[in-house]
């Protein structure tokens, strides 16, 4: 059993920091920037709630699905970036878009964590039949969580939300979602609340620097080889299943690292860049947002298709990674 995703919808907050703006705090150009990363700009959601940018793309999407929120049996919210630690942020968004009837949890696989919701997705909607759709939303406020004297980390991430409905469909689907979590502390941010006192204290070492405490930390260098090997193994581990190649596929839709990672990844599979959706040059790295919303962008210039072949491929902190395949 495969989905079909009916509708879509995307929000942004206003405010753009180009790269010239990181020049005022941070040692930095606007051509190391673009020459290493890709990356021109990206929104900052300032205060607004991340359950808030999620509600907003969330209502976009039920209404180009024309179907009634109350309709809607599950909500799922892939975040790592939530306002709070409980309640989750698809408990919000539930409430807010007027989807009273739905279930509602949180997914945190960071940059993967819309392909792990939309795969759950699916699976609820094989094994519940009285679920008519599934409301997918993935929304992150990175920039509250970023070391804004770290010029490795700070340029990279960006905020915003995007929302899918899907119902289910004949159409085939594979999917792939893996994870190691032995490379862990090569990306994260530790909670609030967390002081390394409490590390100090139990004399327990978890392995995790404590240079950033409740900032994001990464390990550039070596999540960069993590990516570029991740990339390619969700896609043929998903594909296997498939029973197909990358010629195969219409849109590879990656997650929206680095420019870098994504040429890599189109060469080792063989596949040309023009197939790839490039939008971390306007949006930066918005970690479980990014894949939702270079979909809902590509779809909403017309360049993907119903009926193409789409495989969208997420790697990112955990560390985490996974693939779907399937038809727009
Ligand atoms: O979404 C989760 C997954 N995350 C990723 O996929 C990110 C993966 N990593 C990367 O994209 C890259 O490793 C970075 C963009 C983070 C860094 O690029 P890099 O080409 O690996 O640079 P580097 O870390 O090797 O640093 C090269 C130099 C260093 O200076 P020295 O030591 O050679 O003098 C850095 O200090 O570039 C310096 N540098 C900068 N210079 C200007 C690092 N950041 C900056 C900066 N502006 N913003």
């Amino acid at each position: 059993m495969g989905i079909k995703i009916l509708g879509m919808g995307s929000y942004l907050p206003e405010q753009r920091l180009t790269n010239d703006d990181f020049t005022k705090f941070v040692e930095t150009s606007d051509e190391w920037i673009k020459t290493r990363t890709g990356i021109a700009e990206r929104r900052m959601a300032g205060w607004e709630p991340v359950w808030y940018m999620g509600a907003e793309a969330a209502k976009k999407a039920i209404a180009e699905a024309g179907i009634a929120p109350e309709d809607i049996g599950l909500v799922i919210a892939a975040t790592a970036t939530n306002d709070f630690h409980t309640p989750s942020v698809a408990c919000l968004v539930q409430n807010a878009a007027g989807a009273v009837n739905a279930a509602a949890f949180d997914v945190n696989a960071a940059c993967s964590g819309f392909v792990y919701a939309l795969d759950t997705a699916r699976r609820f909607l094989e094994t519940d039949e009285s679920m008519k759709y599934v409301l997918v939303v993935a929304s992150e406020a990175l920039s509250r969580f970023l070391d804004f004297g770290d010029r490795s980390s700070c340029i990279l991430f960006g905020d915003g939300s995007a929302a899918a409905v899907i119902e289910r469909s004949d159409k085939p689907f594979a999917s792939a979602l893996g994870a190691d979590g032995s490379g862990a502390p090569l990306l994260y941010a530790r909670s609030v609340g967390v002081a390394e006192e409490v590390k100090v204290e139990s004399g327990y070492d978890d392995g995790f620097s404590e240079k950033r405490l409740h900032k994001l930390y990464q390990d550039g260098k070596e999540v960069y080889k993590f990516a570029t090997k991740a990339l390619p193994k969700a896609f043929n581990l998903a594909a296997d299943k498939a029973g197909i190649s990358a010629e195969d596929i219409d849109w590879f839709v990656p997650h929206q690292a680095n420019i870098r990672i994504i040429e890599t990844a189109a060469k080792n599979l063989g596949a040309p860049m023009e197939k790839f959706i490039v939008t971390l040059d306007h949006y930066g790295n918005t970690s479980s947002v990014s894949i939702p919303l270079a979909l809902c962008e590509a779809v909403g210039k017309g360049l993907i298709k119903r009926g193409q072949k789409l495989a969208l491929v997420g790697f990112g902190a955990g560390l985490t990674y996974a693939a779907a395949i399937f038809e727009y």
